[in-house]
């Protein structure tokens, strides 16, 4: 599924902040590798290619991460590319502490990049949810996303995949 959240209507966070946020350099992105199911090779080819992620802290530690990115986007994890017009940013592999999961972190977390990327001029956020993600499906509507229509894939290479897109009816 594809969501978008316009960062021209803000959200507020449904709790008061608790966390500190900010973009990771590369020593602490490489410190998540493993959390996600990216290797330390797949964060840092992410990064040269300026790609940017923003972490959550508790206490001084990430607890919470997300990747964003503008213009031509490779999702290297669906193998897929995507044109996003100007405005738009993409934001993938959201990932929360599973011991931190459920206290709506992601939501005080996509409000504080939301303040960060409209900042530099970003309207609108998009993101994809796999089929079956429950928890974030979840997440980002309780973070002010809606939902667009569905993204199927179609294998063309062993190392590339075609997108249609459908819009919600
Ligand atoms: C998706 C994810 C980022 C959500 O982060 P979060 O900070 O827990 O987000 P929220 O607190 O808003 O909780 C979202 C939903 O997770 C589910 N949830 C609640 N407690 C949970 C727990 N302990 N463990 C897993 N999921 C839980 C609930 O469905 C919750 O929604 P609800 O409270 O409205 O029922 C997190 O579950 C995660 O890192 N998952 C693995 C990576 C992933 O799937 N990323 C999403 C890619 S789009």
């Amino acid at each position: 599924m594809l969501y978008e959240r316009r960062l021209d209507h803000p959200v507020a966070p449904p709790l008061p902040p608790t966390l500190e946020h900010g973009w990771l350099d590369r020593s602490a992105i490489a410190r998540l590798a493993g959390a996600t199911e990216q290797g330390p090779g797949d964060l840092m080819a992410r990064v040269d290619r300026g790609e940017r992620c923003f972490g959550s802290l508790r206490d001084g530690r990430v607890v919470a991460a997300r990747w964003a990115t503008y213009g031509a986007v490779e999702a290297d994890y669906l193998r897929i590319g995507l044109r996003l017009p100007d405005g738009d940013a993409w934001i993938f592999d959201s990932w929360t502490d599973p011991r931190e999961r459920g206290k709506g972190v992601a939501s005080e977390a996509s409000a504080a990049l939301g303040a960060a990327l409209a900042a530099e001029g970003t309207t609108r956020f998009v993101v994809i949810v796999m089929n079956g993600n429950r928890s974030g499906h979840a997440a980002v509507l309780r973070s002010g996303y809606r939902p667009l229509g569905t993204l199927t894939t179609i294998r063309t290479s062993p190392r590339r995949r075609a997108v249609r897109f459908r819009a919600i009816a």
